[in-house]
């Protein structure tokens, strides 16, 4: 399927961003939304996956710390490449912005999806919204 990645932020996309992450996070997965709403998306950089339509299907964030999180494709959309192409530009992003070091929060199922996109994981396991995580960092 084709598809594109589009830089963005909050005020530009917060509607075709919380759409995606509402049907991810807080549908799927269970995330309460108070949890999912923080204080981050606003200083965020912000990349949306649209399929032909510009239909938003996927998404991304890079916050001012070097953190990457909310990484997000829908369901249906999996397993085409998307998770990875908006991994790959948040990355590119925090280079071209100078950072020289970024760091996520995996949930455990995937971190072999990070790693092979070049991520190590650095200590144990901790919940995040009842879901297990593990840090993980990759240098640029
Ligand atoms: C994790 C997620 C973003 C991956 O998105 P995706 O578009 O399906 O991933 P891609 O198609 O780009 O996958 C890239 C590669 O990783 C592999 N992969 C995909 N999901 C994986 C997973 N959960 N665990 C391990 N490997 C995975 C794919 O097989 C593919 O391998 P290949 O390059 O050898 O073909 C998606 O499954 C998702 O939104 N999950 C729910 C939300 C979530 O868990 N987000 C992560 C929070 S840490």
């Amino acid at each position: 399927m084709k598809f594109s990645i589009k830089k963005t932020t909050w005020n530009a996309d917060e509607a075709a961003l919380k759409q995606v992450r509402e049907a991810v996070f807080i549908k799927e997965q269970r995330v309460p939304a108070e949890l999912e709403w923080d204080d981050q998306d606003q200083d965020s950089v912000h990349f949306l996956a649209l399929d032909e339509a510009n239909t938003p299907i996927g998404c991304i964030r890079l916050m001012p710390n070097g953190q990457i999180s909310r990484l997000s494709v829908l369901e249906q959309h999996r397993n085409g490449g998307i998770g990875k192409a908006l991994l790959l530009a948040a990355s590119q992003e925090a280079k071209a912005m100078d950072m020289k070091e970024i760091f996520l929060h995996a949930q455990t199922h995937a971190t072999s999806f990070y790693e092979a996109a070049g991520f190590t994981v650095t200590g144990g396991i901790f919940l995040e919204a009842d879901i297990p995580h593990r840090q993980m960092f990759k240098q640029l």
